[in-house]
């Protein structure tokens, strides 16, 4: 099977440096080794509500934040996924062979609906089903993405593994996740426990991608630290959670080491460190923030990138998804 890429954000507004780093930058990285399908997942954001106008400026800022951290829609897919309708009926397929079981262990749903479930809309709970359709409706190989969606890919491969074993074909692939660097897990600034997160009801909790540099270093000044000096191991940072953070946004902003990070700054305080993150941020985020808001300019542009995207998507989704129509029995 050939190296193929997939992976997707959600439209649901605040693009953060977690995003990056966990995910876009990643995925601009990977355009010259690997095909790569990247998607704007509108059906996963409607899980939880979304008014239509919302939506749509969100699916164009989110279009916006891919192209501005470096994916180049002339090298890679770039789309929005309720344009190709492969992915329903695939989800669909997969509703039927994912077990309630293994739904019920998805931590993911459980964090977010809390002792609301009743409430929780039913899309919501068969998400996971979804995205292995997302994935395997390409026969993707490799997902990058951030470590808290580690538990959906293990989902996806049970499914494709399942589907598999059901049918008696090898038609799906077993995907790898790629969760790369420093920047895989990347903490509120609130609380270095938590992750960072669209859905924070705290603005200083994380660092969006379309801040300006006051407002970054605002936020970078207000994070929660400790009074301790820096060690020079990364070890030595034991359980400062959000030292720990910090260290590690350094660390993947810079592209070094965790154990880089301290050795250079030992014995130095948060005081001095908040200074240089603040420069290393503002010099790395400030091209994506100016690229994000000239394209936002420019609906006409993104709207017809998503348009191109759709259509070469859909272009290899289509035999894909006659091969599995036809294994599971679906006369046409
Ligand atoms: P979403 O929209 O929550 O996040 C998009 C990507 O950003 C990563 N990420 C983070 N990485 C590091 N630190 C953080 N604090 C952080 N927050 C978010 C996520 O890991 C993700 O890679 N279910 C997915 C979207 C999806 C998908 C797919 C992904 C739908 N179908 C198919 C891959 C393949 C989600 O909600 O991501």
């Amino acid at each position: 099977m050939t190296n193929r890429v997939f992976s997707g954000a959600q439209p649901s507004g605040n693009m953060h440096l977690g995003n990056y780093l966990g995910a876009f930058r990643n995925w601009a990285r990977l355009q010259d080794d690997y095909e790569c399908i990247y998607c704007v997942v509108d059906m996963h954001a409607i899980t939880v509500w979304q008014s239509p106008q919302d939506l749509i400026n969100q699916t164009r800022e989110a279009t916006a934040a891919y192209i501005a951290a470096g994916v180049d829609p002339k090298k890679s897919i770039l789309f929005n996924q309720s344009r190709v309708p492969g992915h329903a009926e695939l989800a669909w397929i997969f509703n039927c062979v994912a077990r309630l079981g293994w739904l019920n262990r998805m931590t993911q749903f459980k964090d977010k609906v809390g002792k609301n479930r009743e409430n929780a809309s039913v899309g919501l709970y068969v998400y996971p089903d979804l995205m292995a359709a997302d994935i395997l409706l390409y026969k993707a190989t490799h997902v990058p993405v951030g470590e808290d969606q580690k538990q959906h890919l293990e989902l996806t491969r049970d499914i494709a593994q399942k589907f598999n074993n059901d049918y008696g074909v090898e038609l799906f692939p077993l995907t790898e996740p790629l969760i790369l660097g420093e920047g895989a897990r990347v903490m509120s600034l609130r609380n270095g426990n938590q992750k960072m997160s669209k859905s924070d009801p705290s603005e200083y909790s994380r660092i969006n991608l379309n801040d300006d540099a006051d407002t970054i270093a605002l936020k970078i000044r207000k994070a929660k630290t400790d009074p301790e000096p820096l060690p020079g191991k990364a070890a030595d940072l034991g359980d400062r959670a959000e030292a720990k953070n910090l260290v590690g946004i350094y660390a993947a902003l810079a592209d070094m080491s965790r154990d880089a990070v301290c050795a250079e700054f030992e014995g130095k305080g948060f005081g001095d460190f908040k200074k240089a993150l603040t420069d290393l941020a503002v010099a790395n985020l400030a091209p994506i923030t100016e690229e994000m808001a000239r394209l936002e300019k420019d609906p006409a542009y993104i709207d017809s990138v998503l348009k191109e995207g759709g259509e070469r998507a859909n272009a290899i989704a289509e035999p894909i998804l006659s091969e599995v129509k036809q294994v599971v029995g679906f006369l046409s």
